[in-house]
């Protein structure tokens, strides 16, 4: 029992380097009730992801894990997803995913400040050892507008208006996911149809400007939780 938190990492087959935190929204309804979903929003970093976490989930997970891999003979390049949580005797992994996470992703590369594209040429070339990786000393917070009915039964082809007006809004960006375009509107395709990211100092603000551009949003039946990174924020 305990707060759940994403742990991303590059790894080159030896060397692992944990992304910033995030928390995922995994149930669809506020206050975390409901059916599981692909994940209804997320937020970076997590206030209650403490140092001594981070040393331990570095030394006694992450790290004993690439080395496992590469003992058997499995040298792991790419992105580690350690699924944790924070119970009293300390993290643990709930799952392991070969990839970067969604919604997770969505709050973590807005924060990034080193170019993507180094560490994964240093990730392909076996040189994380020698890059340093920078964060921004900022927050993000991602809401995800879903069709209604989601994760059950939803309609798709609704028109989604309102997506020049946050053009023209600073510090946020849309992440498209179950949309496309036809005849030159933009049309729902998926359950979840955009993640809403926004970035400011504190996670409260964040969280404001990110609510704020939900609002421009419109698309029939359109759903989103109200409460992403509340918890983050009491
Ligand atoms: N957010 C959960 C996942 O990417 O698996």
């Amino acid at each position: 029992e305990g707060e759940e938190v994403s742990i991303l990492a590059f790894c080159d087959g030896k060397t692992v380097i944990p992304m910033v935190s995030s928390q995922d929204h995994k149930k669809i309804f506020d206050n975390d009730q409901g059916p599981n979903t692909g994940g209804m929003g997320a937020y970076s970093p997590v206030p209650f992801y403490l140092d001594e976490f981070k040393k331990r989930v570095l030394e006694e997970i992450l790290k004993p894990t690439v080395e496992g891999l590469q003992s058997e003979g499995r040298e792991y390049k790419g992105v580690l997803y350690a699924g944790l949580v924070l119970t009293k005797e300390g993290p643990k992994v709930l799952e392991f995913n070969a990839r970067f996470g969604d919604p997770e992703t969505q709050v973590i590369l807005p924060r990034l400040k080193t170019d993507l594209i180094d560490i994964l040429n240093a990730v392909i070339e076996e040189t994380l050892h020698k890059i340093n990786i920078e964060w921004k000393n900022n927050t993000a917070v991602c809401v995800v507008l879903a069709s209604g009915g989601y994760p059950g039964k939803y309609q798709k082809g609704k028109v989604i208006s309102g997506l020049e007006r946050l053009k023209e809004m600073e510090d946020i960006i849309v992440f498209h996911a179950g949309s496309k375009l036809q005849d030159n509107k933009v049309i729902t395709s998926g359950g979840r149809v955009l993640g809403i990211t926004a970035w400011d100092k504190t996670i409260s603000k964040a969280k404001e400007r990110a609510y704020k551009g939900v609002k421009e949003i419109y698309f029939e039946d359109m759903y989103y939780r109200k409460d992403i990174a509340v918890k983050a924020i009491k």
